[in-house]
């Protein structure tokens, strides 16, 4: 029966899941697994929650779907309200949301209408948006070539357009060899001299993770950083696109990244923790300035998903919403980040941990050959992998991802648990994860694993 699906990666085999509860996965074989990834950053509220079924069987039985170019329906518009309640003060007078059915949808249109803003501003010239390398934005053509992922890029290079990447924030491995705070965010100005060497005058926007998710690992920027990137926008009067597809509705410990740093972006692209998995629901948060320069101009958005604003994805959207209000889960990213931060520093004391990061409940720690040269291991050990599987093993669930040096060189593993993650339960993921980087340690210094010669 299994032939027929089409895999993520025809090398591996997956378990069957069949059945998941609060933060546990069950798989047809009996186990149990702790699911310390939230899958890929999207499980918010926990599993199974009743609530957010029944509340997806009733509209689906009520109304299961118009198109959005022929109705509106009160689900949606009663997310898009409370979703902008939550957005940046700045953005909430006159914002808009549009809904998409995922992140990389989010990022098309954020770049489609960045376009057709200046369109309707009379000022046809611009199009690039300008991005980071060691960033991603989603799978689509549009999407992947603001990308900075090089892995995810290299096979589609041909069919990529390419507009302008600037380095990334990354302080642990500064690509300027700089430290903080004498850099002054050399890397925020390096926007500045792009936009001053190649010209602003074609330019449409500026997109980036605030805290990068899944290409570097948690890295949040330095104070100043985002800030810096805003004022460069706003001096070169580009829009400023912040991608919160992985960080926003409340993971890192605010309902947006953003707001860690008091900035206003132009747009904001919303995905994963929205519907926190019970249904695929993305949205851009438009602001006031910018659906203004549609609904004044040409009146008509020129972009469209058939699934765009689905009844019951947003009704699942409400009910992940109540569902966070009712048990109070955004203060409670706060708590049990502390507690993650104090489960997981000392992770440090093994010499292949080369940092452990994270804030809210987005973390990730990179793997190194030696902790103190922070030299990493090929690419082809897979030690990414290698630890995934360890730490499933041991009944933890991760998010492995190769790439952070350079693209193609660096491992690191990425946790973003359910909200609802009790202490017991941290304990229980760093125990898996001691476990499983003990393993890596101990063949690693005992010259067994065969990677050492190759560096
Ligand atoms: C920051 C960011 N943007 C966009 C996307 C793409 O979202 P999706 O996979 O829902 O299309 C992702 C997915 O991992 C992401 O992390």
């Amino acid at each position: 029966m299994d032939e027929a699906v089409f895999p993520r990666s025809f090398l591996k085999a997956y378990p069957r899941a069949v059945r998941a509860e609060g933060c546990f996965v069950y798989t047809a074989d009996g186990q149990r697994y702790l699911d310390a990834s939230g899958g890929a950053a999207v499980v918010t509220i926990g599993h199974g929650v009743e609530e957010v079924a029944r509340a997806m069987a009733e509209q689906a039985s009520r109304l299961a779907y118009v198109h959005s170019s022929q109705f509106h329906t009160a689900s949606a518009e009663k997310l898009a309200e409370r979703i902008l309640t939550l957005a940046p003060e700045g953005m909430r007078q006159g914002g808009r949301v549009y809904f998409t059915s995922g992140g990389s949808e989010a990022t098309e249109t954020a770049l489609k209408l960045a376009r057709q803003y200046w369109i309707e501003r009379g000022q046809k010239k611009r199009f690039r948006v300008i991005s980071r390398l060691q960033s991603y934005h989603g799978s689509t053509l549009g999407a992947l070539s603001v990308s900075g992922n090089v892995r995810r890029r290299e096979p589609f290079a041909p069919m990529l357009s390419e507009w302008g990447h600037i380095p990334p924030c990354y302080c642990y491995r500064c690509p300027y060899g700089l430290r903080y705070p004498e850099c002054n965010v050399e890397c925020a100005d390096e926007l500045g001299r792009m936009l001053e060497r190649d010209g602003s005058e074609n330019v449409a926007a500026f997109i980036f993770e605030p805290i990068v998710g899944a290409t570097l690992g948690a890295v949040a920027p330095p104070e100043g950083y985002v800030q810096r990137i805003s004022e460069i926008c706003r001096e070169h009067g580009i829009l400023m696109i912040a991608d919160e597809v992985m960080t926003g509705m409340g993971r890192t410990g605010k309902p947006f990244a953003v707001e860690h740093w008091g900035t206003t972006p132009d747009m904001i692209l919303v995905g994963k923790g929205i519907a926190s998995g019970y249904a695929p629901l993305g949205a851009v948060i438009v602001a006031g300035h910018v659906a203004e320069a549609i609904s004044s101009g040409s009146g008509a958005f020129l972009h469209g998903f058939t699934y765009g604003a689905h009844p019951v994805a947003t009704a699942a959207g409400n009910a992940v919403l109540d569902y966070i209000e009712h048990e109070n889960l955004f203060a409670r990213v706060d708590v049990a980040g502390s507690e993650m931060r104090a489960a997981l520093e000392p992770l440090k004391r093994f010499s292949v941990v080369g940092d452990v990061r994270g804030i809210g409940l987005l973390w990730g720690i990179e793997f190194v050959l030696d902790a103190k040269t922070r030299e990493a291991f090929p690419a082809d050990a897979r030690i990414a992998s290698r630890i995934q599987d360890d730490a499933l093993e041991a009944g933890v669930m991760t998010y492995p991802i190769q790439g952070c040096v350079d693209g193609t060189r660096g491992d690191h593993i990425l946790l973003a648990p359910p909200f609802t993650i009790t202490t017991a339960m941290i304990q229980m993921l760093a125990a898996g994860l001691e476990k499983a980087i003990a393993e890596l340690e101990k063949t690693h210094l005992a010259g067994m694993g065969g990677w050492s010669a190759q560096v």
